[in-house]
C-alpha cells in the first residue's frame, strides 16, 4: 500500500540515526484509538494532508535553498500517496474526509520557531524531524494494537517510512548548519516536545 520507490531521492539515508524523541508515548494511547479508529483515520488523513501541505510551502518559502528542494518535493510526494491510501482506507469503510481540527501540539510546536531566517529554517527542519519522529512512534504502537492484518501492515509500513523521514529532515539541516548548531537547538526543542506530547488530552487523532 505504500509505493516501494518513496526512498529513491534519499540515497544517503543513515539509518543508525536515533530517534530524537525524549518521552515515550504511553502504550494504553491505544485503546482510545482503537475505541473511536474511524475519527481516528480521519484526523490522520488530515495529518497526512497537511505535512504534504507544509513540505510544499516549505519548497515556495526556501526556494533558494538548492540543497533541500528536491527532498521536500519528494517528501511533499510521499504524504500526498499516504493521504490517498488513508483516504482508500476510509472509503472502503464508508467513512468520509472531515474539515480540519486544531491540532494543539502542532500549533504548540510551531509556537516554538524562531522567526529570523537561518534559524526560522533550522527550527522548522527540527521541528519537522520531531513530529516525523512522533508520527513513527505511534505508528508503531498502532501497527502493535491492531489485529486486523491489512491495517498493521499498512500503519507498519508507514512507520517505517516516518522513522525515514525523521532521518531526512535532520540531514536537510546537515546541510546548511553544523552538527554543534543542530545538536544544541535539537536538544532544546525535543525537551518541548516531550513537555507538550506529555500534557496533551488523548483524543481518536495522531497528537
Ligand atoms: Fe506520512
Ligand atoms: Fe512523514
Amino acid at each position: 500500500m505504500v509505493s516501494s520507490a518513496r526512498f529513491l531521492f534519499w540515497p544517503t539515508l543513515v539509518p543508525s540515526t536515533p530517534t530524537p524523541l525524549l518521552a515515550a508515548t504511553d502504550p494504553a494511547w491505544t485503546a482510545v484509538i482503537l475505541d473511536n479508529f474511524e475519527a481516528f483515520l480521519a484526523d490522520h488523513a488530515n495529518c497526512e494532508r497537511k505535512a504534504s501541505a507544509l513540505a510544499m510551502s516549505m519548497v515556495m518559502r526556501y526556494a533558494d535553498r538548492h540543497k533541500i528542494v528536491p527532498r521536500l518535493i519528494a517528501l511533499a510526494r510521499e504524504e500526498l500517496t499516504h493521504f490517498e491510501e488513508v483516504y482508500q482506507i476510509m472509503a472502503r469503510r464508508g467513512i468520509g474526509l472531515e474539515p480540519d481540527g486544531k491540532d494543539p501540539y502542532i500549533n504548540q510546536l510551531l509556537d516554538c520557531s524562531r522567526t529570523g531566517g537561518d534559524e526560522r529554517l533550522l527550527d522548522r527542519l527540527l521541528i519537522c524531524s520531531l513530529v516525523e519522529a512522533r508520527g513513527a512512534e505511534r505508528f508503531q504502537l498502532l501497527s502493535d494494537a491492531l489485529e486486523e492484518a491489512e491495517l498493521k501492515r499498512f500503519y507498519l509500513a508507514l512507520y517505517r517510512c516516518e522513522d525515514q523521514h525523521h532521518q531526512v529532515f535532520q540531514q536537510m539541516a546537515q546541510s546548511y548548519f553544523s552538527t554543534d548548531q543542530i545538536r544544541a537547538r535539537l536538544q532544546t526543542l525535543a525537551e518541548r516536545e516531550a513537555d507538550i506530547i506529555s500534557h496533551l488530552e488523548w483524543r481518536p487523532s495522531l497528537h
